[in-house]
């Protein structure tokens, strides 16, 4: 059976992003999959505070960090996964600062040894699938151009390593406090959840 883990950015349970990630799991349940939802917001993670400890590190297997919270253990779930979906909300034209701080703690699947010009992805393999999700109050068309977003949360996927299968980017998702998605959105949102499983 297919697993899919989905890291969830947003601040609002059960918002525009939060909603389109359900659509996204339910489509990939219906295929036989099993899905889990990581809300980063409930989830205990510090910021990478540049020690270097875990780049130092060699071989293949992330770097151990020496900060005690969950990121590990939602790193190892993650690993476990066939397919993950990265999902936030723009926030000042970027992912969310809970995303952004997720994100940077990835630097532990970098080597990048004191001395080393720059970090070098320890296994650049992409056996897993990953679909990104992404809602902003403008127009889709206009904040996707606008914003290096959809690029960052790619390349986070690829750090976690999945190739990117699909993009969700839902604009015009702060018109009302409780928004529904369009059909068009759930029907996209449903067909990128069987591609990542099928
Ligand atoms: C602090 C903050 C900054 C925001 N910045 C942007 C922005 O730069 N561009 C944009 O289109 N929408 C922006 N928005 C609107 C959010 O993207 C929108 O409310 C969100 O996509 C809704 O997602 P949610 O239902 O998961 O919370 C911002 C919202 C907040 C609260």
């Amino acid at each position: 059976m297919k697993s899919v883990t989905a890291i969830v950015g947003s601040y609002r349970k059960g918002g525009v992003t939060d909603t389109a990630v359900d659509e996204i799991l339910a489509s990939a349940r219906e295929e036989g999959a099993e899905t889990r939802k990581i809300y980063l917001v409930d989830a205990h993670i510090e910021f990478c505070m540049n020690c270097r400890k875990c780049t130092r590190q060699e071989g293949l297997r992330r770097g151990e960090c020496c900060i005690d919270d969950e990121m590990g253990s939602i790193l190892d779930k993650i690993e476990l996964s066939d397919a993950i979906v990265l999902a936030s909300p723009m926030n000042f034209g970027t992912v969310t600062a809970i995303m952004k701080r997720f994100i940077e703690r990835l630097v532990c699947y970098a080597y990048w040894p004191w001395g080393m010009h720059g970090p070098k992805i320890r296994n650049p393999r992409k056996s897993k699938r990953a679909v990104v999700v992404v809602s902003s109050a403008a127009p889709s068309l206009i904040a996707r151009l606008m914003s290096k977003m959809v690029g960052l949360l790619k390349t986070a996927a690829g750090i976690l390593g999945a190739k990117t299968t699909g993009v969700l980017f839902i604009g015009i998702a702060a018109r009302r406090p409780e928004q529904e998605l369009s059909r068009r959105t759930r029907k996209k949102a449903r067909s990128l959840g069987k591609k990542l499983v099928s």
